[in-house]
């Protein structure tokens, strides 16, 4: 038996530190699913490609190996715009999905996070979260997070950008961004990750009663 928790939400929402957290405490396998159209997108920009050339950025997708993405390096700032680019390309999408999917259901269990996985990675999920924060405090944490590497960041540039990304996220005809019809809803803007953590731990506990109920 495998328990599958799908979180969703736009970025720096707070939804990845969560899903960390999630499952170190079960002993859950965990994906960043955001890092797989990341390293599509880093594949293109090494080999010098075009990052709207579908079927290039297929193949690629094709060859992204989930148990190898390096965090420090795909987290870069730039990386995730050249990301969401390549994200709104249908067979990108199905090509990241299938290997997704193929991580998903894997014993004891998975927290999977991104922007369509309840929705469309895996719509029959034992629980479903909806993660969300104001812009202006995604910018301030997402800001605070670039001033580590580059300290001329600045506050409008970073709001501007998560502007940007939500607009891309949300618009796009394929898989956009939104919350499942059964996703629990959790707005970080005023929320401890601590508090954010507690909450979806209480909905957790509930949905494996459930679970072991039927
Ligand atoms: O979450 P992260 O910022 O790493 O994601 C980078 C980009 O990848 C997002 O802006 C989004 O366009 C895309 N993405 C997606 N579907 C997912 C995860 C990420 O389209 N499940």
């Amino acid at each position: 038996m495998s328990f599958t928790i799908a979180i969703d939400g736009p970025a720096a929402s707070g939804k990845g530190t969560l899903a960390r957290q999630i499952a170190r405490k079960y002993g859950f396998h965990h994906l960043d699913t955001g890092l797989t159209y990341r390293a599509t997108a880093k594949a293109l920009i090494d080999e010098k490609l075009p990052l709207d050339d579908e079927a290039t950025a297929a193949r690629l997708a094709g060859t992204v190996d989930l148990a190898h993405l390096d965090r420090a390096v795909l987290s870069a700032h730039g990386i995730g715009e050249a990301a969401s680019r390549v994200a709104v390309m249908p067979a990108v999408r199905r090509a990241l999905v299938d290997a997704q999917r193929r991580f998903a259901g894997q014993p004891p269990g998975t927290v999977l996070d991104g922007r369509d996985i309840g929705t469309v990675v895996c719509p029959k999920a034992d629980l479903k979260l909806y993660v969300t924060a104001s812009p202006d405090v995604r910018a301030g944490r997402r800001l605070q997070e670039i001033l580590r590497d580059d300290e001329t960041a600045t506050y409008e540039a970073v709001l501007a950008d998560i502007r940007r990304r939500d607009a891309r996220d949300m618009g796009r005809s394929d898989s956009p961004l939104r919350p499942a019809a059964d996703a629990h809803l959790l707005d970080t803007s005023e929320m401890s990750i601590e508090t954010a953590f507690l909450a979806a731990k209480a909905l957790i506990e509930e949905a494996m009663r459930r679970k072991q109920a039927d």
